[in-house]
C-alpha cells in the first residue's frame, strides 16, 4: 500500500497507539506503547494526579474528562471506535487484503479476554450487585455495534469506493469452490423470489431479488440483536427488522441509490441507538437469559444462513449467556452443553469449512440440551 513503517504511519497509529496531536503529548509519550491507558480511559492530565487524593470519587474524574466505562453503552462505544472504526479510524477491504485481520467484536467476550484490571461496579463494597452484568453488556453492545456498523455504511455510501467489500459477507466471495452438490450456498439458494410476503424457500425473506454475484451485506451485527430485542423491546424490534430487511436489499444489490442507503442507514443507526436505554435498564435474570439462548437456537436457520460471521456471533453469545446462566448453579447436562458450545466454535474456526446446515444442526441440538 506504499505506507510508512506502521509505528510512524498515522493510519495505523489511529488505532494501534494513542492518537493525540504532537502538542498534547507528555514527554514520556511513546507511540510504540501501543493501545494504552488513555486510549480507553480518555485524556488523564486533568484528573490523574487528583484521583489518588483522599475522598476523591469516580464521578469527579468523569466530570474532568475520564470516560465512564462502567456504563456498558459507553464501554461499547469506546471499544468500537477501534473495533469497527470511525471516520478517522478505518479498516477497509484494501487494508484487509494487504493482511489486516477483519474486525470482529462482541463486548462481553472481548472484555472477558482482556486482562481484567478492575472490579465491576456491582461487585464493589458499596455497589448494587448486578449478577447479570455480562448479559446486559452483551445486549447493549449488540445495539451499539449495529449502530457503529450502520454509520460505517453511511460513510462508505458517501465515499469514493462503493460497494466497500468490508461491509459485505467476506465468504460470499472468498469461499472455496466445490462441486454443486457439496455447496451449502447453492443448497441455500439466492432467493430470487421478489415477493417477500409469500416467499417460503430455504432462505428467510432476506435476500429477495438477490442473484448469484450480488454479495450479501454482512448481517452479523444484527442477527443476535434481533433475538435479544424481540425479548426486551418487542415494539422496536419489528421496525428495526423491517429497516434492516430493506437496507439488506439495497446494499446487496451492488448499485443502489446511495442517497437512499444513506438516509435509511442513518435513521436505522438512530433507531438502534434509541434501543440502548431499554436494553440497558431491562431486568435480566436466569429466565430471560435462558429464553434468549433458546430464541437464538430456535432461529438457527435464519442466523446460520447469513454466513460464517453471523454464526460466530451466535457462538460467542451462547458462551456468554450460558456462562452467566450456569454461574448461578450448573444445570443437569452441563458437560454436554459445554461440549455443544465448543462444537459451535470448532465449526467457525475455518471459514472455508463452514457449512450453514451443519452449524444449524449443532445450534439446534444445543438448544435441545438447555434446561
Ligand atoms: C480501525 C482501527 C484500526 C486501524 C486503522 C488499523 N488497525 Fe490493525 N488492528 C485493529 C484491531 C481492532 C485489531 C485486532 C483485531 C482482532 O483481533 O479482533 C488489529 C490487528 C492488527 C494486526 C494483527 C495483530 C495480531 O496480534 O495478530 C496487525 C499486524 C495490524 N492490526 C496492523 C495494522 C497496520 C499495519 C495498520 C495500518 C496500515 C493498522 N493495523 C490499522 C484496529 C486497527
Ligand atoms: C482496552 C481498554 C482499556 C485499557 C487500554 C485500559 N483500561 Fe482500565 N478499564 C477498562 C475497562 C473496560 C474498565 C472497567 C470499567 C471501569 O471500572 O471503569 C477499566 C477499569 C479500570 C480501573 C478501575 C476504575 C474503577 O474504579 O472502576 C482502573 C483503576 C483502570 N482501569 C486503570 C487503567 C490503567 C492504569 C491502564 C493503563 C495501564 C488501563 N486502565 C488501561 C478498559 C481499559
Ligand atoms: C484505541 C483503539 C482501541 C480501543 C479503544 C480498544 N481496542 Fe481492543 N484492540 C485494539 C488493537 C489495535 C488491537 C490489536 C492489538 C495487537 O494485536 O497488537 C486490539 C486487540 C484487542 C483484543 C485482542 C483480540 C485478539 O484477537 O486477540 C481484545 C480482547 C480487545 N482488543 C478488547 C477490547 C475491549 C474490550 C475494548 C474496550 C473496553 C477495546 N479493546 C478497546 C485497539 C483498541
Ligand atoms: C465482493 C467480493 C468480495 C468481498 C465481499 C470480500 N472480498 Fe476480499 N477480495 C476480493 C477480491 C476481488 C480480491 C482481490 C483478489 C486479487 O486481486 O487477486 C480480494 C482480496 C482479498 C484478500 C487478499 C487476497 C487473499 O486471498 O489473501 C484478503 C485477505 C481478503 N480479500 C479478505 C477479505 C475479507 C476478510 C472480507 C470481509 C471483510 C472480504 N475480503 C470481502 C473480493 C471480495
Amino acid at each position: 500500500m506504499g505506507l510508512k513503517q506502521p509505528d510512524s504511519e498515522p493510519r495505523c497509529l489511529a488505532c494501534h497507539a494513542l492518537d493525540v496531536p504532537e502538542a498534547q503529548r507528555a514527554r514520556t509519550f511513546d507511540a510504540t506503547d501501543g493501545v494504552s491507558c488513555e486510549s480507553c480511559h480518555g485524556p488523564a492530565s486533568n484528573w490523574l494526579g487528583k484521583h489518588t487524593e483522599k475522598g476523591w470519587s469516580y464521578e469527579k474524574s468523569v466530570a474532568l474528562g475520564m470516560k465512564d466505562l462502567r456504563d456498558p453503552a459507553n464501554r461499547a462505544e469506546n471499544c468500537l471506535e477501534c473495533h469497527v472504526g470511525t471516520k478517522e479510524k478505518n479498516v477497509d477491504h484494501e487494508l484487509i487484503a494487504a493482511g489486516h485481520p477483519d474486525l470482529v467484536f462482541e463486548l462481553a467476550s472481548f472484555t472477558a479476554a482482556m486482562p481484567k484490571h478492575w472490579v465491576e461496579v456491582g461487585d464493589k463494597p458499596n455497589g448494587t450487585p448486578d449478577p447479570w452484568f455480562e448479559v446486559r453488556e452483551l445486549a447493549v453492545s449488540q445495539a451499539v455495534e449495529l449502530s457503529a456498523q450502520l454509520n460505517r455504511v453511511v460513510r462508505n455510501a458517501q465515499g469514493p469506493i462503493w460497494p466497500e467489500y468490508a461491509d459485505l459477507d467476506c465468504f460470499a466471495c472468498h469461499h472455496s469452490l466445490t462441486t454443486a452438490e457439496n455447496s451449502w450456498i447453492q443448497q441455500r439458494g439466492y432467493s430470487p423470489n421478489p415477493d417477500v410476503a409469500t416467499f417460503s424457500g430455504p432462505l428467510p425473506a432476506y435476500g429477495t431479488g438477490r442473484h448469484p454475484g450480488h454479495p450479501p451485506w454482512n448481517l452479523s451485527r444484527f442477527v443476535v440483536l434481533r433475538e435479544v430485542a424481540k425479548d426486551v423491546d418487542a415494539g422496536s424490534a419489528g421496525q428495526l427488522e423491517a429497516n434492516i430487511d430493506h437496507l439488506y436489499e439495497l446494499i446487496s444489490s451492488l448499485n443502489p441509490d446511495k442517497a437512499q442507503v444513506t438516509g435509511l442507514a442513518t435513521s436505522t443507526a438512530t433507531m438502534a441507538t434509541n434501543m440502548v436505554p431499554a436494553l440497558k435498564s431491562a431486568p435480566y435474570d436466569q429466565a430471560r437469559t435462558l429464553r434468549i439462548m433458546k430464541e437464538v437456537a430456535n432461529n438457527a436457520d435464519y442466523i446460520t444462513r447469513q454466513g460464517e460471521r453471523s454464526a460466530e456471533q451466535s457462538a460467542m453469545t451462547m458462551r456468554v449467556l450460558y456462562t452467566a446462566y450456569s454461574a448461578k448453579g450448573k444445570p443437569a447436562g452441563d458437560a454436554r452443553i459445554q461440549e455443544g458450545i465448543d462444537a459451535l466454535f470448532r465449526n467457525v474456526e475455518n471459514p472455508s469449512a463452514y457449512n450453514a446446515f451443519k452449524y444449524a444442526e449443532l445450534l439446534k441440538a444445543l438448544g435441545g440440551m438447555l434446561p
